[in-house]
């Protein structure tokens, strides 16, 4: 057994106080004390089908690997399948990020001017990140939400690597959705209506569909300041995006953005209503 995986253990079976209660596919802790106590660990839905697990193991090394190409900034991640007699229970363990650097908290205490700031560099490290993926002949995904980011001297960090948005087709995407939803209500809904969880996924493999979506996050955090938001949005546009992307996002822009469709079902559905899912 690895130091990591006997690590894992010890601190799971010492569990502390979830960090945030606010992931959909897990609520990260961080423990206490002991070797990992300078990070933090996410625990997703384990089971007996190895093979699914042990090839999203190696999908989540390739997409950290595939962010850190491109660029992104994310924490040290490891991902470990940890064996309880036969059942595979996935654990990402990743260096914390000091709570003061989340993106969601530090746009909510901003004045306007700052808030705008930390939007740019936030939407400016999407649009690199989608330019150098580009040419990569694997489908490739990325769901830069503001609750995904943190934001340190150096500019944006992304955290969230599950589920890894690397080689998987729209509809074994939309099978993932589902295996790994923690609420029982969702798997059961999905596996009726299985469109609504594979629309989920649509805006994170859409370039134009992640900025507009950054936009729209902010707007729904700041809603007072909507218009200077817009403007910002438009101008970064005009500015850092070329041609259909720049001419897609603007169009979007020119109509309120809204959550899509699929999260504001799953949102009421998982009582989250209200708080913005950003
Ligand atoms: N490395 C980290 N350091 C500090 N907080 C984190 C870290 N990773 C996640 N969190 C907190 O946990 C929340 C959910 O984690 P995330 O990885 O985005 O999981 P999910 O896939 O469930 O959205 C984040 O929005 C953030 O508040
Ligand atoms: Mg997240």
């Amino acid at each position: 057994m690895s130091e990591l995986v006997r690590d894992v253990r010890a601190a799971l079976a010492d569990r502390g106080e979830p960090v945030s209660k606010l992931g959909y596919f897990c609520a990260p802790f961080r423990p206490a004390s002991g070797p990992l106590s300078d990070h933090v660990i996410k625990t997703y839905r384990g089971g007996r089908d190895p093979e699914l697990l042990e090839q999203l193991a190696r999908r989540h090394e390739q997409y950290v690997n595939c962010l850190t190409q491109a660029g992104v900034r994310v924490p040290h991640t490891r991902f470990v399948l940890i064996n309880e007699a036969g059942f595979l229970r996935p654990v990402i363990v990743q260096k914390a990020l000091p709570e003061a650097t989340l993106l969601r908290p530090m746009l909510m205490q901003a004045d306007t001017a700052s808030a705008i700031a930390l939007l740019d560099r936030a939407a400016g490290s999407i649009a690199d990140f989608w330019q150098a993926v580009a040419q990569r002949p694997e489908r490739i995904g990325y769901h830069p939400s503001i609750r995904n980011f943190a934001m340190d001297a150096d500019g944006p960090v992304f955290f969230d690597t599950f589920p890894p948005l690397i080689g998987y087709s729209r509809a074994d995407m939309g099978r993932l959705l589902l295996r790994f939803s923690e609420s029982g209500l969702i798997r059961g809904v999905g596996s009726v209506f299985p469109e609504r969880i594979r629309a989920i996924q649509d805006e994170w493999y859409s370039p134009a569909g992640t900025i507009v979506g950054l936009i729209g996050s902010a707007v729904r955090l700041r809603p007072d300041d909507r218009d200077a938001l817009l403007d910002w949005g438009r101008g970064f546009a005009e500015s850092r995006l070329k041609t259909a992307l720049r001419d897609e996002v603007i169009a979007e822009l020119a109509r309120p953005p809204r959550l899509p469709a699929a999260w504001t079902t799953m949102r009421r559905v998982l009582g989250l209503e209200g708080r913005p899912n950003v």
